[in-house]
């Protein structure tokens, strides 16, 4: 009897800790007991109560989706080899999904100096699927998606800190619980319209959040310590918000450079002679190989912010850092650069695998030893 009652135990309890933690509900936040550099209530506030003139303008330019070899070319054409007016070199945020991505440009761009993010594993449609999700989806999506990342494309687990949901789509609690049990830092999912002018800086989740919801649900649990980096919306020519530029409506001629040009700057300038919350740049790749003008508007903005004493093109990660850690812009540009542990891809070419999802074989480029099958939810190692 007893040993029957100490297996029913251990089974309870092996249970518990692969389900759902407890999520008591946010209280409303309290600015005395959350402080930097652990906890801060969601606020326009400018971390540090710096003033304006002495806070860094960080600008954060992010691509979404699969990396190959179409869209690279773009990254290695546009991104590479730019350096901050501190000699540190500048940075971008790459949000990667598994399927059709190649781990090995992957590894490439983390060596390069970007910041390695997660997409989900599977991205799948519809978009009722992530409204829908669980913490055990979510799990499955993202916890799983970090072991993954880090065993194909050959990056320390440490340096994947971020996650965007596919199509924006927050999932309340759930993903912010996963980020909380499996070590990740910050969500970029979720937009603003109504903090942008002044915009919303990040924040912590110990507390309520006080920020918008455009694509609900969000979450109201408490999860101590996650990081949220709002989606600051644009304005598009006619005073319409969005959250990923290439899904703003009214904008100028797509072969016209000067005015994106000047289409980039009044939105760069709502933070810049604001109160100089981190500018989102969020973008998917096509849109600027579809269209040179963009390409080459965006190029000139960012040469433009490598020209700036006080503007710094950074990853998402760093922003992070500097909010947990304020300092005015005199001193943050005599600090060291960020440095990284720098990884080799042992490259190996994969396939035909067959896959437990679809009828399709898949072909996998990556940095380590083949998977027996295509890797996928439930079998992200493909073992
Ligand atoms: C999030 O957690 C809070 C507190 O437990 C709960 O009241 C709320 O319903 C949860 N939200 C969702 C969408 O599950
Ligand atoms: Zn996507």
């Amino acid at each position: 009897m007893k040993t029957v009652t100490f297996i029913l135990l251990s089974v309870l309890i092996g249970l518990a800790v692969a389900e759902e933690p407890e999520a008591p509900l946010a209280e409303e936040c309290n600015k005395e007991l959350c402080k930097l550099p652990k906890c801060r209530c969601s606020s326009t506030d400018i971390p540090g109560e710096l003033a304006p003139r002495d806070t860094p303008q960080f600008i954060t330019l992010t691509f979404d989706d699969g990396v190959n070899i179409r869209n690279i070319e773009t990254y290695r054409e546009i991104l590479y080899q730019r350096t901050n007016k501190n000699n540190c070199p500048a940075s971008a945020t790459f949000f990667v999904n598994h399927e059709y991505t190649d781990y090995q440009l992957v590894n490439e761009l983390y060596n390069q100096g970007f910041e390695i993010a997660l997409h989900s594993i599977s991205h799948q449609t519809p978009q009722s699927y992530w409204t829908e999700a669980t913490y055990e989806n979510m799990m499955k999506e993202f916890g799983d998606q970090k072991r993954q990342m880090s065993h194909f494309a050959n990056i320390p687990s440490d340096a994947i800190q971020g996650i965007r949901i596919p199509f924006l789509q927050m999932t309340g609690n759930a993903s912010f619980q996963v980020m909380a049990a499996t070590g990740l830092r910050y969500d970029s999912t979720w937009p603003t319209t109504s903090f942008t002018d002044p915009g919303l800086w990040p924040y912590t989740l110990d507390y309520a959040s006080t920020q918008d919801c455009i694509v609900p649900p969000c979450p109201t649990a408490s999860v101590p310590g996650v990081w949220v980096l709002p989606m600051i919306s644009w304005r598009d020519l006619n005073g319409f918000p969005c959250s990923m530029v290439d899904a703003c409506v009214f904008v100028p001629p797509h072969h016209d450079e000067e005015a994106w040009f000047k289409f980039i700057l009044t939105n760069f300038e709502r933070h810049y002679l604001g109160n100089r919350a981190p500018f989102g740049f969020y973008i998917h790749e096509w849109y600027i190989s579809a269209y040179p003008g963009v390409k080459r508007a965006l190029v000139r903005f960012l040469d433009l912010v490598n020209s700036l004493n006080d503007a710094f093109m950074v990853s998402a990660g760093e922003v992070i850092d500097w909010v947990e850690n304020p300092v005015p812009v005199n001193e943050y540009v005599k600090k060291e650069c960020k440095s990284f542990v720098s990884t080799s891809c042992r490259r190996t070419s994969c396939g035909p695998l067959t896959s437990t999802h679809t009828e399709m074989s898949y072909w996998m480029q990556i940095c380590n030893i083949c998977p027996r099958v295509y890797p996928w939810l439930e079998n992200p190692l493909g073992e």
